[in-house]
C-alpha cells in the first residue's frame, strides 16, 4: 500500500536524512587505499549514534536475504552494485565504492548512496560515477506531483546510456519502514505507472554496469548483489519526498 506522508512526518523523515548525509560525509572523507571496510562501518555507526539516531540496515531481514543484515552500511567495491557487506577487504588504489547509509528517528528512515573513487581511478571508471550521479538528479527531477512513476524511470533510463542497468533493482517507497511501496523502477515509459502526488516519499537509487549488461547474482553471503561478468557498477541514491513545490531532497547535508 502506497502511505501518503504529512508536512510533520516529512520534517521527522529530514532529521533522519540528515543524520544519513552527515554519516556518508564523514565515511566518505575517510575513504583511502589501505583503509578496511570493517573500519568505515564502525565509523558510520559512531556517527549515527552521535546524532541520536539508529541506523536503519543492521538486523534488517527483508524477503530477499535469508540472514539478518549485519552491518551499518552497505559497502560496495567495482564488480559488487549493491547490498555489500562490510568484511577485513582492504580498500585499494583505483577502487571504486558505493557507500550506502540508512538511519531512523523516531520510527521515521532515511536512505542515501553515493559511489566514491579510492585514490586514482581511471577516466572509465569517474565517466561512471559521474552518469550515475547525473541519472540521480534526472530521476529527481522528474518526482513532482502530476508526474508518473514511469517518468522517474524514463529520465533515469535516459541518463544512464550507453550503461546497463541491472534488471530488476531500483528504488522504494520509504517512510515508518526502510522498504516500502511503490517500487521504483531504474528504466520507464513516460506518463505510465503510479500517478505521483503530494507527500509521497521515495528512494530513488540507479545503478549502472560498465559495458552495457544488466545480469545480476547474488554471492553466497547472502546479500552482495554483483555483475555476473565482472564488471564495475555504479550506485547513487537520496531519500526524496514529492511536495507542492516539487522535489524535496531528505538525504542532502
Ligand atoms: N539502499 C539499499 C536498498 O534500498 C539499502 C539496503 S539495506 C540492507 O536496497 F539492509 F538491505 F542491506
Ligand atoms: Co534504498
Amino acid at each position: 500500500m502506497v502511505v501518503l506522508r504529512t508536512t510533520s512526518e516529512i520534517e521527522t523523515m529530514r532529521e533522519a536524512g540528515r543524520v544519513v548525509a552527515r554519516t556518508l560525509d564523514a565515511v566518505a572523507a575517510e575513504v583511502r587505499p589501505g583503509v578496511r571496510l570493517v573500519d568505515l562501518d564502525a565509523l558510520a555507526a559512531d556517527t549515527i549514534a552521535a546524532h541520536g539516531a539508529k541506523p536503519s540496515f543492521l538486523g534488517y531481514l527483508p524477503r530477499f536475504a535469508g540472514t539478518p543484515y549485519p552491518g551499518v552500511l552497505c559497502l560496495s567495491v567495482n564488480e559488487a552494485i549493491v547490498h555489500g557487506v562490510p568484511d577485513k577487504r582492504v580498500l585499494r588504489d583505483g577502487d571504486i565504492l558505493s557507500i550506502d547509509c540508512g538511519a531512523h528517528v523516531d520510527g521515521y528512515h532515511g536512505d542515501a548512496a553515493v559511489t566514491v573513487p579510492v585514490g586514482a581511478v581511471d577516466a572509465a571508471g569517474l565517466q561512471l560515477i559521474e552518469t550515475v550521479f547525473a541519472a540521480l538528479a534526472a530521476g529527481i527531477a522528474a518526482a513532482r506531483p502530476g508526474g508518473r512513476m514511469g517518468d522517474i524511470g524514463y529520465a533515469i533510463e535516459a541518463a544512464c546510456r550507453p550503461y546497463g542497468i541491472p534488471h530488476g533493482w531500483g528504488g522504494h517507497g520509504i517512510g515508518t519502514a526502510m522498504h516500502d511501496d511503490p517500487h521504483v523502477p531504474n528504466t520507464g515509459k513516460a506518463g505510465r505507472g503510479l500517478a505521483l502526488r503530494e507527500g509521497l516519499v521515495i528512494a530513488i537509487e540507479p545503478m549502472v554496469i560498465e559495458g552495457g549488461g544488466d545480469r545480476t547474482r547474488a554471492l553466497r553471503d547472502g546479500w552482495t548483489i554483483t555483475t555476473t561478468d565482472g564488471s564495475r557498477a555504479a550506485h547513487a541514491e537520496h531519500t526524496v519526498a514529492i511536495t507542492a513545490d516539487g522535489p524535496v531532497v531528505l538525504t542532502r547535508s
